[in-house]
């Protein structure tokens, strides 16, 4: 059985179609990724299946039952867990209290709310922040359990966002261009990093726009055009799909799989 299935789901805003009569599964344990142009509909693909935004139509199927609408805390305790296209880090707190919002959030705490500093976190659970401090050093970014959030470099950001949605403990991590603004050695960390991860037991759902990092990486590659979907399959068969290659110019025949 799938973990997540989805089923003829929509959105619009307005007069924009932003995800249109879109199915797809998500295998447990598989990497899946999504590609698209920009504006295709990926984040928002995203905000429906994280309960940000309702669908207009359609139905979200999580671990065999149906969650279509759920709010985000409660997809975040059934074990959905994300990262944002844009930084959502709390530069008035240090990197580990960062991480342990991840863990609170599980226990029904609005990630937004952390401006104001959890009474929780700033108590300091030691269990907690023990267990922060062992993802950051998971995530890679251990060098940093020590400091404050704003004294980071992007790179070690964007990993210190993946320790903070694994805090979670999530069965589906779904990840929004965790590679963008990257450098190659950078990129390359993160594609360890999402490795280990799925190693780890936990199913991946990336969004991105690196082709040598999805190709490479992903089971499943889903495609979307214009909210909808274009083509899917391995990244073998992705690349070598006439209309996937019309869309993309054909840059995608040019990235290696590794
Ligand atoms: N909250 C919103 N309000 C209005 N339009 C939106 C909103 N979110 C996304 N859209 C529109 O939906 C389309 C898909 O956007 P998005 O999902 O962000 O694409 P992608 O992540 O693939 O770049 C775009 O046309 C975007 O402008
Ligand atoms: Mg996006």
């Amino acid at each position: 059985m799938s973990l997540l299935a989805v089923e003829a789901l929509s959105k619009s805003f307005g007069g924009v179609h932003a995800v249109q009569d879109l199915s797809f599964e998500i295998e447990q344990g598989k990497i899946h990724s999504i590609i698209g142009p920009n504006g295709a509909g990926k984040t928002t693909v995203f905000n429906l299946l994280t309960g940000l935004y309702k669908p207009s139509t359609g139905r979200v199927v999580f671990d065999g039952e149906e969650v279509t609408g759920r709010d985000a805390h409660e997809l975040a305790r059934r074990g959905m867990s994300r990262t944002f296209q844009n930084l959502q880090i709390c530069f008035n707190m240090s990197a580990v209290e960062n991480v342990m919002v991840g863990a609170h959030l599980r226990l029904d705490q609005r990630l937004l709310g952390c401006m104001l500093r959890l009474p929780a976190v700033k108590r300091g659970d030691t269990r907690c922040r023990d267990e922060a401090v062992e993802l950051m050093h998971f995530a890679g970014v251990g060098k940093y359990a020590g400091a404050e959030a704003h004294a980071m470099p992007y790179g070690a950001l964007k990993r210190l966002e993946i320790a903070r949605a694994l805090a979670a403990r999530p069965r589906l991590l779904l990840l929004d261009e965790p590679a963008a603004g990257l450098n190659p050695t950078e990129t390359h960390e993160i594609d360890e990093l999402i490795q280990k991860v799925a190693a780890s037991g936990t199913t991946v759902v990336l969004v991105e726009h690196d082709m040598r990092l999805v190709m490479g990486i992903s089971d499943h590659i889903l495609v979307l055009d214009y909210g909808r979907k274009l083509a899917e399959g391995s990244a073998r068969e992705v690349r070598a799909n006439p209309e996937v290659i019309a869309a993309y110019l054909g840059t995608l025949s040019e990235s290696q799989e590794r």
